[in-house]
């Protein structure tokens, strides 16, 4: 019903905009109707919906079928839900019931009938008193739906929970507060190694949706999480850089990709657990530590390393190459202590949004 009001808003609101448009821009498929007899005012109406639910661009009007909902909060009492990733179809077979326009008093008058399809995610945060008539208890509204919970901490389960959940992680959950990490833009990023100044600006990488994860343990009582996982990494973007590289001076301006095959992260996490303002338990991180080991092949592709000398630059890339293992060990560190700082505290945002009994289905050690 309340679905009904709403389109009717949105067809009048965007009708009296096209009806702003003068003769010479109004589009084509809207055929005039030489008088306001409801039945031409129908037809009219009727034949117009489809290509005006497709929206027209050069007029101003976004699309209404489908029509995006990339997020849409409603507070209710006690409860805050977020509609977010969703579209609405159906507008356009609309059936046209009745128009009825009276010019002199300025009234327009439009009934549809529609079926309306929505569809996409929601999160819930709050308290929703589900049976008010039996006075049963809160229910649990599930905050990251695609997280499937172990029953026990076997590496096995936890190795597929958490492989199943790496893609989604990844993309991002603006919703709550989780930035994403593939692609992950890196507006810039100074890097002051001895005797070289690099900065890498305007870059983007790409690849951890696609991670392995190869072993996952976690002890609860003793706040340790393990995590290893490998992953092929691709970082593009642009550089400068100044200063003196192994025996050369350089002088550098370009663009840079660096494609890194088959590394092997290991994080070591210590734990620890608290409660939310709603008395829900939440891991959190207290610190990590971590190996990482740049694995098979490290390819770099930079150009202009050296301004006006593609000849000199092309031997020095080679040589970066052929020595990739002993080059990305003297300036890989900050890179990826700057990578792992992000994906950490990215994390810390999850856990702190995403309660304990979501992501393991064991009880929580007294704290
Ligand atoms: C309005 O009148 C014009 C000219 O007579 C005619 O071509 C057109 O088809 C009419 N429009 C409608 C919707 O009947
Ligand atoms: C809505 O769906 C029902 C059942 O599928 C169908 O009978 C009806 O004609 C549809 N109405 C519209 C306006 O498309
Ligand atoms: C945990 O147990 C529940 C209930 O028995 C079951 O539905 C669920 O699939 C189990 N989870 C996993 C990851 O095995
Ligand atoms: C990384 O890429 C290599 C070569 O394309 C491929 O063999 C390997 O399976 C990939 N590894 C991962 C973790 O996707
Ligand atoms: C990692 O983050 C912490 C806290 O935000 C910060 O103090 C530290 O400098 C960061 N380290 C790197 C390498 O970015």
């Amino acid at each position: 019903m309340c679905l009904r009001y709403v389109l009717v808003f949105i067809l009048l609101s965007a009708a009296s905009r096209v009806g702003d448009c003068s003769a010479k821009y109004a589009p084509d498929f809207i055929h005039p109707c030489n008088n306001t007899e409801p039945a031409c005012l129908i037809k009219a109406t009727q034949d117009a919906i489809p290509q005006f639910c497709k929206g027209l661009p050069h007029l101003g009007v976004p699309p209404l079928d489908p029509f995006v909902i990339d997020e849409l909060p409603i507070q209710l009492p006690g409860i805050k839900v977020t509609f977010y990733e969703g579209k609405a179809t159906g507008l356009r077979k609309c059936q046209v019931i009745n128009v009825e326009a009276y010019l002199e008093k300025n009234v327009f008058i439009l009934e549809v009938r529609c079926n309306i399809t929505i569809k996409g995610k929601y999160t819930a945060v709050g308290r929703l008193l589900l049976f008010p008539i039996n006075g049963e208890g809160d229910s649990k509204i599930k905050i990251a739906d695609f997280i499937h919970p172990c029953n026990n901490t076997e590496p096995a389960c936890l190795i597929k929970a958490t492989q199943d959940a790496i893609p989604q992680f990844c993309k991002g959950l603006p919703h709550l507060g989780v930035p994403p990490l593939d692609p992950f833009v890196i507006d810039e990023l100074p890097i002051q190694l001895p005797g070289i100044k690099v900065t890498f600006y305007e870059g983007k990488a790409t690849g951890l949706r696609k991670c392995q994860v190869i072993n996952v343990e976690a002890y609860l009582e003793k706040n340790v999480f393990i995590l290893e996982v490998r992953c092929n990494i691709t970082i593009k973007g642009k550089y400068t850089a100044v200063g003196r590289l192994l025996l050369f001076p350089i002088n550098g301006e370009g663009d840079s990709k660096i494609k890194i095959v088959n590394s092997i992260i290991k994080l070591n996490i210590n734990t620890k657990y608290f409660k939310d303002a709603e008395g829900r338990d939440h891991f959190g991180i207290k610190n990590y530590k971590y190996t990482f080991d740049y694995g098979e092949r490290i390819v770099y592709t930079i150009n202009n390393l050296f301004k006006g000398n593609p000849e000199l630059s092309n031997t020095v890339l080679q040589f970066l190459n052929e020595n990739w293992r002993i080059v990305t060990e003297e300036f890989g560190q900050p890179v990826v202590d700057f990578a792992l700082n992000v994906t950490v505290s990215t994390a810390k945002k999850f856990f702190d949004a995403v309660p304990y009994d979501e992501l393991l289905n064991v009880p929580i050690p007294k704290y």
